[in-house]
This record gives structure tokens, C-alpha cells and sequence, in this order.
């Protein structure tokens, strides 16, 4: 079977938290916690907009998370620091294993593409950035649908746009929530636990297999689909 690959970005292949360095030069010993608040409240702004039906894109969503967390934080923003730091989220840094991983999985076969809340425009941007977009045969953007993961359509949309089934198809995610989303819409999901720390949301729907390093993908993929 033909196996494709819905490689995750934000978190996944490409750091969020890579935006430390520039904060730490406006927020000081508070860029880490500023960091945390400003993805967390991202993600709650896409999953709010979604259910609402009340669509902006994710670097709307960015945006607003950002202005939110300088609020919570007391931290008052020149334009200037905003624009910066919007700037560096346009050019976060891939995670250091991103790209050995995505060179074995290509050697081992997987079709992969890119598959992300962001805009098509701003993940293509990313990736080049990063130096891995050669390795993607494209790139499946939630903003085709005006919608965010873990919305079923989204998945769905994946499958269409790849031309895969569900069953040859794994979202591959450091988000716990998006490997739910996709098991739940009929894919496979392979989890990357990205801390020692990070926990499984316990819903009863577990990751189909779960890596530490996205280095180990495919070796664990191959294992599953020999049925060790
Ligand atoms: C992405 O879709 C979930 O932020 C993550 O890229």
C-alpha cells in the first residue's frame, strides 16, 4: 500500500517556542511563559473561531493571541515589537531533527505533504525558511475550508486534496489534539512527544504509534504496518 504522510507544521516540523530568542530582548526571564500563554491562546482562538463559524486565518488568530498575552503579562508592545515579533513567527526555526527525518522517510517511500492550520502562503514561506520544503509533494492548508483542525472536514479535505485513503494515510503531530482529530476522522496518527513531560490527552483514543524524535517515524511506522 501506497502510504502517505500529513506532516503537522506548527510544532510539529517547525518550533513555535523558536520565537524565545526575540522575545527574551523585549519580555526578559518572562519570554518562556509569554511564549507558552501566546501558542496555547493561538490554538484556543483557532478551535473558538472554528466552532463559531467566525473565520479569520491562523495568523489572524496569531496576531489577536499575541495582543492577549502582552495584556496578561502586563507587557505593553511598541508597533515596532509587534511587527518584529509577527515577523519572526513568519521564520521560526524547523525542530533540529525535521530534516534528517523527513530525508528517511522520503529514502523509505512516503508520499508527505504539509498539512497545517496555517495558510498555504505562510507555510510555503516557513519551509523554505526552514530549507525543507523540497521534501513536501505539497502542501494542504485548513484555510482552503475557512476552518481550523480538529474539525473532521479538514481531515477529510486532506484526504481529497493527497488522493489517499484513510487507511494509508497518518497525521504525524506533536499536537496532541490534531492526532485525536485524525484518528477520530478515519486516519492514523502518529504522535511526536516532544517533552518527557508532554501527556496524551486521556480520551481513550491513543496515538497509533508515538515517537520521541521524528528521526524514529519511520522505523515505527514500518514496525506497525508489519504488525510488531
Ligand atoms: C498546525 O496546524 C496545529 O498549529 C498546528 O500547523
Amino acid at each position: 500500500m501506497n502510504v502517505t504522510l500529513a506532516l503537522d507544521v506548527y510544532g510539529t516540523l517547525i518550533d513555535t517556542h523558536g520565537v524565545v530568542t526575540r522575545l527574551r530582548q523585549i519580555v526578559g526571564d518572562k519570554a518562556e511563559a509569554f511564549s507558552h500563554t501566546w501558542r496555547d491562546k493561538q490554538l484556543e482562538y483557532s478551535y473558538r473561531r472554528g466552532l463559531m463559524q467566525n473565520y479569520e486565518t491562523f495568523a489572524v488568530c496569531t496576531r489577536h493571541a499575541l495582543d492577549y498575552t502582552a495584556g496578561l503579562h502586563k507587557i505593553p508592545l511598541t508597533d515596532e515589537d509587534r511587527t518584529q515579533l509577527l515577523e519572526s513567527y513568519r521564520a521560526l526555526p524547523p525542530f533540529d531533527d525535521a530534516s534528517e527525518a523527513l530525508g528517511r522517510l522520503r529514502s523509505a517511500g512516503y508520499r508527505m505533504y504539509a498539512f497545517s492550520n496555517g495558510s498555504g502562503e505562510a507555510v510555503e514561506t516557513l519551509l523554505i525558511h526552514a530549507g525543507i520544503r523540497n521534501f513536501f509533494s505539497g502542501v494542504v492548508s485548513c484555510d482552503d475550508l475557512k476552518s481550523f483542525k480538529p474539525n473532521p472536514a479538514v481531515y477529510a479535505h486532506f484526504l481529497r486534496e493527497s488522493g489517499a485513503t484513510g487507511a494509508a494515510a497518518w497525521l504525524v503531530s506533536g499536537n496532541p489534539f490534531d492526532v485525536i482529530g485524525a484518528i477520530s476522522a478515519g486516519l492514523n496518527g502518529a504522535w511526536v512527544k516532544r517533552s518527557p513531560e508532554a501527556v496524551f490527552d486521556p480520551w481513550g483514543i491513543d496515538p497509533t504509534v508515538t515517537v520521541s524524535s521524528l528521526v524514529d517515524l519511520a522505523d515505527a511506522i514500518a514496525r506497525h504496518r508489519d504488525g510488531d
